[in-house]
């Protein structure tokens, strides 16, 4: 079947459309068309993501988003276009969407209706007013070309994104199936979550560690503004610790500056950043003037201790529940020390490793396609998406 799935949780515009194949325990995913569109620069002076610039740029972004990813999944027939459609329903269904609204109707009637089984919209967690425009086209969608929808907890997103495999030849690029061992422990680092998951199977899950404050993602994108490197930090800060790992550069000098690892003894798999984050600014202030080996000394200390609790918490978590998976999923997982990091330990402690590869590790629409599958295969029927509500909170809970 071919899933068409909406991503606008945060600062991503992403359309996919997912051709899906095989069974729960080896499905199949082909990409056939995939653009995404990030809001990250815009929202830069902000020093954060604002929830109604992501709100007016998913309305402005959507439907040149969604032209791109059916052009290049191949529907190009413009000149069969629908003839008829209820003007006033669609319009209901955007009427808090004004600006998409008038996209929408200039576009998507005047094309042909796609060969598409069903259409998926990430319904949460995420920025409310963020996911009610994908909540909202995505029912638009579902309505004039009378599919079914299928809502997707953005974190379940995550998890499914290991189930992706992107190779690049032969075009055009067939996804591979792998297949995941369950039970398996998920551990999603992103820029809004730290949650430690037990995923009993496909669609049973069981929250096991949460952060009790900020997020690792918000961790390394706050540490990294009191460094002074540009907005979104994390990839800048991950980029600086690289080069303070590099043996030439380490001066023999001056002692490393060091960082707590904080709750690494709580007994639990709980997390905690804030005070991570609140220590590398108290120690840049006592260390007033700092040139760039000492920050990017610091940069790397942050790493390490971020790096240390995130593989003694997985840790616990694995030997606690006896699992024989790990999936890692999120933008933090980009990380090129923590992925190396938890591709040694796994490999020591004879887990089963798998990580997305890293175009899908930040949000995108791809591995939203590939959680609403494995909800259609457990056989998820939707009964009447007027009732389907955008939820910023939305938790992952047994179906
Ligand atoms: O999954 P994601 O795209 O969005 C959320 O759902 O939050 O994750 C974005 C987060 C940001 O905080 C960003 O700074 C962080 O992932 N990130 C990184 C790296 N690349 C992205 N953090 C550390 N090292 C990286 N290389
Ligand atoms: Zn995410």
């Amino acid at each position: 079947m071919r899933i068409l799935a909406i991503e606008t949780s945060c600062d991503e515009t992403a359309v996919t459309v997912l051709e899906c194949s095989g069974t729960i325990e080896s499905p199949v995913f082909r990409v056939l068309g995939n653009t995404l569109l990030s809001q990250a620069m815009k929202h830069a002076e902000f020093g954060g993501v604002y929830p109604n610039l992501a709100k007016r740029l998913h309305q402005k972004n959507l439907i040149p988003v969604l032209k791109e990813t059916l052009n290049e999944a191949g529907y190009l027939n413009y000149e069969l276009g629908m003839t008829s459609y209820d003007k006033d329903d669609v319009e209901k269904i955007l009427e808090r969407e004004p600006e998409l609204l008038k996209e929408f109707l200039e576009y998507v009637p005047a094309i042909e209706i796609p060969k598409i089984d069903a259409v998926a919209v990430t319904q949460g967690p995420g920025l409310e007013p963020a996911l009610w425009v994908g909540v909202n086209f995505a029912k638009a969608l579902a309505f004039l070309w009378n599919l079914p929808l299928i809502p997707v907890n953005h974190m379940e997103g995550h998890i499914a994104s290991v189930l992706v495999h992107r190779c690049e030849n032969p075009k055009p690029e067939i996804i591979n199936h792998k297949n995941v061992e369950l039970p398996a422990v998920a551990l999603l680092i992103s820029g809004g979550h730290t949650e430690l998951v037990l995923v009993k199977a496909w669609g049973e899950y069981e929250l096991i560690g949460q952060t009790r404050d900020d997020a690792v993602g918000e961790a390394f994108d706050k540490t990294a503004r009191i460094l002074g490197l540009p907005y979104p930090g994390g990839p800048h800060l991950s980029v600086l610790a690289e080069s303070a790992r590099n043996p030439a550069s380490i001066p023999h000098h001056s002692a490393s500056p060091r960082l707590p690892r904080p709750m690494l003894k709580s007994g639990d798999c709980d997390f905690s950043f804030a005070g991570l984050k609140t220590a590398a600014l108290y120690l840049v202030r006592e260390l007033g003037e700092i040139d760039d080996i000492v920050k990017a000394e610091i940069a790397r200390e942050f790493e390490d201790s971020v790096t240390d609790v995130l593989m003694s918490k997985t840790t616990r978590a694995m030997n606690a529940y006896q699992a024989p998976s790990l999936i890692i999923g999120g933008g933090v997982i980009a990380n090129t020390h923590i992925r190396r990091a938890f591709e040694n330990l796994a490999r020591e402690a004879g887990w089963m490793l798998y990580i997305p590869s890293l175009e899908l590790t930040t949000d995108n629409a791809v591995m939203i396609g590939a959680a609403a599958y494995l909800k259609h295969l457990r056989g998820y029927e939707d009964k009447g998406t007027e009732r389907l509500h955008a939820k910023g909170n939305l938790r992952l809970h047994h179906e």
